[in-house]
């Protein structure tokens, strides 16, 4: 405690009992949290933030992610947020709750944590990624360091790493001939671009392995050509999604018409849906588990 009055002489008339309580009293006032003086310490933990899913048998893919965290961090409290209103509503209403990204900071704040890893696993550091994380970790005061490990695909390396850990995975899935189709969710954020990005890379190693997306580029009509053009009649549906949840299984592999396997089926594409997400893979969980090795040693720095 710096601000001790060590030096500062005992008033001679003022009883040493009285002078002790004021100091005592003084010493109180400081803050009970660890300052910047206070030795590096305290309880850290982490956070993993997942976009969530209501769909009860895609809840594998977090199931096994938890498991793979706790197993590299061990000792380290795990914790879970979703980022989507809409599912955590979804899921409340069958008496499962799940934690917002604030909701679980200030559980986190309230059970002493006072540096925290915030581990993403959303794709892409998109919309979801930065206003429902990164702005509302970065909004929020009280703990004395957090580190955002960042989404699957950020960096430049993340994309080549991704690119071939899909191709080892999915790879030796495949009858002959079939074709390897990843269905990413897509976006309007500009960060869409790790889509067409990842598609370059996967393109380099692989001529038959092609990115579409639900919501943004590349598309899937732009997929179906580049299909058509190779003289594919066969392919291996995959989602590009932490999880298989409501995307894979309605837009991907649903018997609606205007389901990817549907209209892959009326070009005369014969598809292979894949319903699991990537986190039930450990090549793609090591991807995030690096991330999340980085930022928890982040932890430990200024
Ligand atoms: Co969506």
């Amino acid at each position: 405690m710096r601000f001790v009055p060590r030096r500062r002489p005992v008033p001679s008339g003022l009883p040493l009992a009285l002078f002790l309580a004021l100091f005592l009293a003084l010493s109180c006032a400081a803050p009970a949290r660890a300052g910047h003086d206070a030795p590096a310490g305290g309880k850290a933990a982490i956070l993993v933030v997942a976009f969530g899913t209501s769909v009860p048998e895609a809840r594998k893919a977090f199931d096994d992610m938890d498991a793979a965290v706790r197993q590299a961090f061990p000792g380290m409290a795990v914790h879970w947020a979703f980022t989507s209103n809409i599912i955590r509503e979804k899921l409340a209403a069958q008496g499962q709750v799940t934690d917002s990204v604030p909701a679980a900071l200030a559980r986190l704040l309230d059970a002493g944590v006072t540096r925290l890893a915030v581990q993403s696993l959303h794709a892409i550091p998109g919309e979801e990624f930065h206003e429902k994380l990164v702005r509302t970790v970065r909004g929020f005061g009280g703990f004395d360091k957090v580190v955002i490990g960042q989404p699957l695909m950020s960096t430049d390396e993340d994309m080549a790493a991704v690119a071939d850990a899909l191709l080892s995975t999915f790879g030796p899935l495949r009858a002959g001939g079939e074709a390897l189709v990843f269905m990413g969710h897509g976006t309007h954020h500009p960060a869409n671009i790790y889509y067409p990005g990842l598609q370059w890379y996967l393109e380099q190693r692989d001529p038959l392995a092609l990115v579409g997306t639900v919501e943004g580029t590349p598309s899937l009509e732009w997929v179906v050509a580049r299909l058509a053009e190779k003289g594919v009649s066969r392919a291996l549906l995959v989602p590009l999604m932490s999880v298989a949840g409501d995307h894979a299984r309605n837009d991907m592999a649903g018997d609606e018409d205007d389901s990817w396997k549907s209209v892959l089926a009326a070009r005369g594409i014969a598809a292979r849906p894949v319903l699991q997400g990537l986190a039930e893979f450990a090549p793609l969980r090591e991807l995030w588990l690096e991330h999340l090795r980085r930022a928890v040693a982040g932890l430990d720095g200024k």
